[in-house]
């Protein structure tokens, strides 16, 4: 074999050997599903270092993987275990504003592939271990497959926002209140903003309404996704009057040229009927 294929072929073998080896759960640290995304990534890697041919760099799909491969926050992923970047977004607003309560009651809307109900997992239940049970609810729910996560109660291929499946949550909360809804829910984008906007607002008010009813009064947070657009600060002023705090927010690992900001409010102010 010659150096120049010998050197391709070492990665390909790096690949599938990581590949077989997290088919045991042991080396997958016993979240079942992660090891997918590792494997996707180890692959990913050794194929776009080195079988790529050059004739195919071009195209948005190669600017993807090549971003993918440079992204501090994807290895990090890899390393932590998390299903998705996405994670660290979930981190770095708890760092600042602390809305994973240990203990408490958390619902994910649009979880998959699930790293923010990791993160959830994580930071609620005693040194990270849903074994020890401490009272943490985590209900996680998408419109697409989410693999099990330990410790959450998983809702996958389910539309949020049909009421007859907010109900279904409902049901499952059995009269507890909730101390923080996060939406990280997004409908697919165009790319044109004038089509994609409706789309991730009705998407925000829907969990936002869902929230109402089912919050903590004076503790109860809600966090929720948008791409920045005309309607955001009237969103802004609409949380004004359910909570508090109301700060929109951009966490660094939030990628500079997506439009992506989360609107947070803390410190629900209940409802009063009547
Ligand atoms: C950015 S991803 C969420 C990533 C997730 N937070 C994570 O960290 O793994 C947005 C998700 O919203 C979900 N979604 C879009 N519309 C939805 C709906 N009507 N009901 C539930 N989930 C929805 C999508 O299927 C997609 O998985």
């Amino acid at each position: 074999m010659n150096s120049k294929l010998f050197r391709r072929f070492i990665p390909l073998q790096r690949s599938c050997f990581f590949k077989s080896l997290h088919r045991f759960p042991i080396f997958n640290n016993g979240l079942e599903i992660s090891y997918n995304y590792r494997c996707l990534h180890t692959s990913q890697r050794c194929f776009a270092d080195r079988i790529i041919p050059k004739n195919a760099k071009s195209g948005s799909s190669f600017e993807w993987l090549k971003r993918q491969l440079n992204d501090p926050y994807v290895k990090k992923a890899r390393y932590e275990n998390y299903r998705a970047r996405s994670a660290f977004k979930l981190i770095e607003i708890d760092d600042k504003y602390k809305i994973l309560k240990p203990g408490g009651t958390m619902i994910d809307c649009g979880a998959s592939p699930g790293a923010w109900t990791q993160v959830m997992v994580k930071r609620c239940y005693p040194q990270g271990d849903p074994k020890n049970k401490n009272g943490t609810l985590i209900i996680a729910i998408d419109i697409s497959g989410i693999a099990p996560i330990e410790g959450a109660a998983v809702i996958p291929n389910t539309d949020f926002t049909n009421p007859l499946n907010q109900a279904k949550i409902i049901t499952l909360l059995r009269d507890r209140k909730v101390d923080t809804v996060c939406s990280d829910m997004a409908p697919k984008a165009s790319g044109q903003a004038e089509l994609d906007q409706p789309g991730i607002i009705k998407l925000f008010l829907s969990a936002l309404q869902f929230s109402i009813q089912v919050l903590k009064p004076e503790t109860g947070n809600f966090l929720g996704k948008l791409w920045e657009g005309n309607r955001t600060k009237e969103l802004c002023m609409l949380m004004e009057n359910l909570f508090e705090n109301v700060n929109i927010v951009k966490p660094p690992s939030s990628r500079c040229d997506s439009s992506e900001l989360f609107i947070l409010g803390t410190k629900f102010k209940g409802i009063k009927y009547g």
